[in-house]
């Protein structure tokens, strides 16, 4: 009789089973190894150590290693992971995205769905199986160098986003050519650590991390079904998430029933020997990360061997790997790689990089845009044109737009930085194309975003400047600026960048500044003296051609910024859904002066806010209830009116505050918002609801608890004070929403 593992007409489960009664020790353990395929040769001992999974590994590299694995004993298929977070950038002809935090500024959740459905088709296509993304990191302090990773800094949105991009990457089932599985990283709060310090100590609370840094993960774990979390480096109030039982199983496994599998960063299991002295030695911290709940251990290949010893020496029962064996095969019968799809690949001309897919890339290029400031000099007419002056370091410059994970991974010794470069259109080359259409003349003077002093643009640009009727800067920052172990501890403009700003201001030539950077800089001297601002982070290929639509009006911005920008370095932390209580100046009243004696109270830019050449009012703002009971969702509605002459898209936003409560709560948090597409003088009726829950603290028994009294609706155009409505509603009496295990 056939086996049944291999015979389609049994249930998964019936066939985990099987494959696990016929696997021995060795083969169990292998099953939790993932391997690079790029480093330190690994892929030489597939057969010997029985590796259930590799990363980074492409093309014919990955056919025959999946061709080795069907050979073995029993025939169990490799699953391939790869970082695939905006787009399939390991691959030159896939569809490359703006990075997560320029994507985010659209605040378009059926983008981000769409998005991941692009990625999913092209990464599954070239026999790829799951990509670690998306990132639910909580950007709160801009010095950590991947910011440009996250979603910003917003919990909640930040849950709405990543559960519509983990639903586009795993679309209608694991086991299609279109789907892949996704994972929710990094679990938990690693963008948290002290002074954005990467992979540092994180000091904070169990109450907090279940009040801010968890509810992304619960979400993508309850309503996304997500396949699989990936544990960060860092340790939480002492205890590395590698070995938080707490975390890893106790909540994403036995609270949120997590059915997928926890695959660890890479080599956090050595670092706990290595970086974190937690464990005197890599068998101890094989045994305390097997016990804690992980289930596959990227790139710690002593694991194999130390495993096997802790399982013949009785220290690691069976059925502790058994655990993990079955939630990993699970996953792999889902993806069909027992059946049809172990070695599927599509034609990849037909899949990859097809136009219907750049079109989504085009949109969310577009829809990032955030205009930070303008004062009337936007949209510019071309006709009123004759030449423009472009400058700066990143207006022609492809790794700086594309951002990070763009060009492989460093991990994989697999970066490529010529990939991508004819599906770039950068900010020089579109403004190109334009002056060919429009007629205007255009030159550009790159000038350097690091000190050179045989570079003298700065003279250059006096000398280009008379008879100029507008200047594009395209300054930021590049890759060598940001990423994994890249934070910084200054968020000025590097180089001659300001100078060369200074050098334009000083001319009186009108200018207008797009920041393409991977985070926020602090740059006041822009937000006082360029005049206008576009943002686009790391605004994808398409980045130059959304620029030079929204300068020439033929797009008319709708982004909003998801994280906010500090005046300086020294300001931060700067996000808006702050507390009370700070012994500042004038403290106490209602969001009175709390502010550093050299510093303003409010960040140079906040969160939530853009600007748009559509004007929009407000009116007849109302909730569907003054008092509430428990369990009773809030509806919020309200008119919006475009004033303008312009056709445009507003997002709508809805905070709350829990006026008085027993812990300390923020003063404003998200809790729901609307993208409204309004004609000029078209008034457009607005509803959103509120879910009782999103009213709920933490307690300190980790109950989540909505404790009655009033609370604050705020309705605006961004988390601005004078951007905001506030409502008050009050809530009868308490009421407990989920007591803590
Ligand atoms: C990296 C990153 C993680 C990535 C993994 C595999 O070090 O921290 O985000 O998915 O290794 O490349």
């Amino acid at each position: 009789m056939s086996e049944i593992y291999k015979n389609e007409q049994y249930s998964i489960q019936e066939r985990v089973c099987d494959l696990l009664s016929r696997m021995t020790i060795e083969e169990k353990v292998g099953q939790l190894m993932q391997l690079p395929a790029h480093f330190g040769g690994f892929t030489d001992k597939l057969e010997e150590w029985h590796v259930g999974s590799y990363l980074h590994c492409t093309g014919d590299d990955a056919t025959t290693l999946q061709q080795r694995a069907a050979n073995t004993r029993l025939g169990i298929p490799l699953i391939f992971g790869i970082d695939a977070i905006h787009g399939h950038c390991f691959d030159n002809h896939a569809t490359v995205f703006p990075t997560q935090l320029s994507a985010s500024s659209s605040w378009d959740k059926d983008l981000m769905y769409r998005m991941a459905r692009v990625t999913a088709k092209e990464t599954r296509a070239t026999g790829q199986h799951w990509t670690f993304s998306p990132v639910l990191c909580v950007a709160r302090d801009a010095r950590w160098g991947r910011i440009n990773e996250t979603y910003g800094e917003d919990p909640w949105l930040i849950g709405e986003m990543a559960a519509e991009t983990i639903k586009g990457y795993q679309g209608d089932g694991p086991n299609r050519e279109d789907s892949i599985l996704a994972c929710a990283k990094h679990y938990v709060a690693y963008g948290e650590t002290l002074g954005g310090r990467d992979s540092y100590e994180c000091d904070t609370s169990r109450r907090k991390l279940l009040s801010l840094f968890m509810p992304p993960f619960e979400k993508a774990v309850k309503e996304a079904n997500v396949a699989s979390l990936m544990t960060g480096y860092h340790a939480i109030d002492g205890v590395p998430c590698t070995v938080d039982k707490w975390l890893l199983t106790d909540v994403a496994k036995t609270d949120w029933g997590l059915d997928g599998f926890i695959v660890t960063d890479w080599e956090n299991v050595r670092s706990l020997h290595t970086k974190q002295y937690v464990c005197e030695n890599e068998k101890e911290a094989c045994y305390r990360s097997l016990l804690a709940g992980n289930d596959m251990i990227m790139s710690t290949p002593e694991f194999y061997p130390l495993t096997i010893e802790l399982i013949n020496e009785g220290r690691i029962d069976i059925s502790v790997v058994d655990t993990a064996v079955e939630r990993i095969l699970t996953k792999k019968f889902e993806l069909g790689l027992f059946d049809d799809m172990r070695f599927f690949t599509a034609e990849k001309s037909s899949v990859m990089g097809i136009k219907p897919h750049l079109d989504v890339s085009l949109e969310a290029s577009l829809k990032s845009m955030v205009l930070l400031k303008n004062n009337g000099l936007l949209p510019v007419d071309s006709a009123d044109i004759k030449k423009i002056l472009v400058v700066g370091p990143n207006a022609h410059d492809v790794i700086a737009q594309l951002g990070d994970w763009s060009f492989g991974s460093m991990q994989a010794g697999a970066t490529n930085d010529t990939y991508h470069r004819d599906q770039t259109t950068t900010v020089f080359q579109a403004l190109q194309k334009a002056s060919q259409v429009h007629g205007f003349e255009l030159e550009f003077i790159k000038g350097s975003d690091c000190v050179d002093e045989n570079f003298d643009e700065i003279s250059q640009i006096e000398q280009a400047l008379p008879g100029v009727d507008l200047v594009v800067a395209c300054v930021g920052d590049t890759l060598s600026q940001n990423g994994e172990f890249h934070d910084r501890a200054d968020l000025n403009l590097s180089g001659k960048q300001q100078a060369m700003l200074e050098a334009v201001k000083a001319s009186g030539s009108p200018l207008v500044v797009a920041l393409i950077a991977s985070k926020p800089l602090s740059i006041p001297w822009i937000a006082e003296n360029a005049d206008a601002l576009v943002c686009g982070f790391n605004p994808g290929p398409y980045g130059g051609e959304a620029f030079k639509q929204v300068l020439f009006g033929e797009h008319n911005p709708s982004g909003k910024l998801t994280v906010s920008f500090p005046v300086h370095v020294g300001q931060l932390p700067v996000y808006y859904n702050k507390y009370v209580g700070w012994h500042a100046q004038s403290s106490g009243q209602l969001n009175g002066e709390e502010r550093y004696i050299d510093m303003p109270k409010d960040p140079l830019f906040s969160f939530g806010e853009g600007l748009s050449y559509s004007q929009y009012v407000y009116s007849t703002i109302r909730t569907s209830r003054q008092t509430i009971e428990p369990n009773q969702d809030i509806s919020v509605s309200m008119n919006v009116t475009n004033t303008s002459q312009v056709d445009g898209t507003e997002i709508v936003q809805v905070y709350l505050r829990d006026l008085y409560s027993s812990y300390t709560t923020p003063v404003k948090k998200l809790c729901g918002f609307a993208r409204v597409d309004i004609k000029a003088g078209e008034t457009r009726a607005v509803d959103i609801t509120i879910p009782f829950e999103e009213l709920a603290l933490i307690d300190s028994s980790l109950n989540k608890v909505v404790e009655a009294g009033d609370f604050h609706i705020m309705v605006g155009s961004s988390s601005k004070d004078c951007d905001l409505t506030v409502l008050t509603i009050n809530l009868t009496k308490d009421c407990v929403v989920m007591k803590s295990n």
